[in-house]
């Protein structure tokens, strides 16, 4: 059967843990490597990955892009508005035509739905890079980060500050899956998915819900944020007003355990949801979060492949 990866439950805990295991053993057994070698093993050779974004990115393209080369094969990218879809055709024919000219196809878009489609009538493998629900492939790359910096996973009290939105979805995801708890401080209106924290709270997390920043942050063992306003969402004054004692500064992460760890995907508005303080300082581990995206894609492009 065709491996989706739209969600982190659809490779499930086990697999979760072998890709996280598998990401940091190539990590480090290429660390030498310039970055466009693949690796000794190939294991992707000449697999092709078609890449589609509807939404901007960094990261995401390029970790994609060197994930693959390392990993033997190729990518190509298709930004929507110049492709047909961006013109009308539909999501499904699309995803026909893209499984007979390439092996995989990641997407980053709004509706999740349309994801849902794709994958509804794609006969390859489809990623997902990130919808306006979730952004697992973040995740795997932020748990991938915390392990590396000695923060084993179960019974972890991690504190999410912000907004509740797609990423932080997939945290909550993440945290029913391997067993950790999050804290989440978002102000009345903001709150994230309640599906998640149901599913989470059922695989066995602790999920609570607080509306001070403060409480979410103390004694906590990971401190994470995102931007206040995601992509598509309008600029709005009352929002970020509404957002602004959520900040992470240095007076909230003195909060926290000494050893925290502070996580941001990524890009960062410096001076809203953080301070330079804390995004530069020792404890943030946010240019290792960033870099590990392409370790994770790699992993999470073997198990889409059949390969853990
Ligand atoms: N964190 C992340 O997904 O970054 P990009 O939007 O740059 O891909
Ligand atoms: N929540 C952000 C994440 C960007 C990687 C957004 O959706 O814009």
């Amino acid at each position: 059967m065709t491996r989706h990866f739209l969600a982190l439950g659809d490779a499930g805990g086990d697999a979760l843990a072998a890709m996280l295991g598998d990401a940091m053993d190539r990590k480090v057994a290429r660390q030498d490597l310039p970055k466009g070698l693949p690796d000794a093993d190939a294991p992707l050779a000449g697999r092709v990955l078609a890449m589609v974004f509807e939404k901007s990115s960094t990261r995401t393209r390029v970790s994609f892009d060197v994930a693959i080369r390392q990993l033997g094969g190729s990518a190509l990218v298709l930004e929507a508005g110049n492709t047909q879809l961006g013109r009308g055709e539909t999501v499904a024919d699309t995803a026909r035509v893209l499984s007979r000219m390439a092996d995989a196809i990641m997407l980053r878009t709004d509706d999740h739905a349309k994801i849902e489609e794709l994958a509804h009538y794609a006969t390859v493998p489809v990623i997902n890079g990130l919808t306006d629900l979730s952004h697992p492939c973040q995740i795997v790359a932020d748990l991938q980060t915390l392990l590396e910096h000695g923060k084993a996973l179960p019974g972890l009290e991690v504190a999410w500050l912000g907004d509740g939105n797609n990423v932080l979805n997939s945290l909550v995801e993440a945290a029913g899956l391997m067993k950790f708890n999050v804290r989440i401080g978002v102000p009345e209106g903001y709150d994230s998915d309640a599906g998640f924290i149901a599913q989470a709270r059922a695989g066995g997390a602790r999920i609570d819900l607080v509306r001070d920043a403060q409480s979410a942050v103390r004694g906590a063992d990971v401190v994470v944020t995102d931007t206040w306003i995601s992509m598509g969402q309008a600029h709005a004054e009352a929002k970020l007003a509404a957002m602004a004692p959520f900040q992470v500064n240095d007076a909230l992460m003195a909060l926290a355990k000494p050893d925290a760890v502070f996580l941001h995907c990524l890009p960062a508005h410096r001076g809203e949801e953080v301070t330079d303080t804390v995004i530069d300082g020792p404890r943030s581990a946010v240019w290792d979060e960033a870099e590990n995206r392409i370790h994770a894609q790699k992993a999470i492009l073997r198990w889409a492949f059949g390969q853990i």
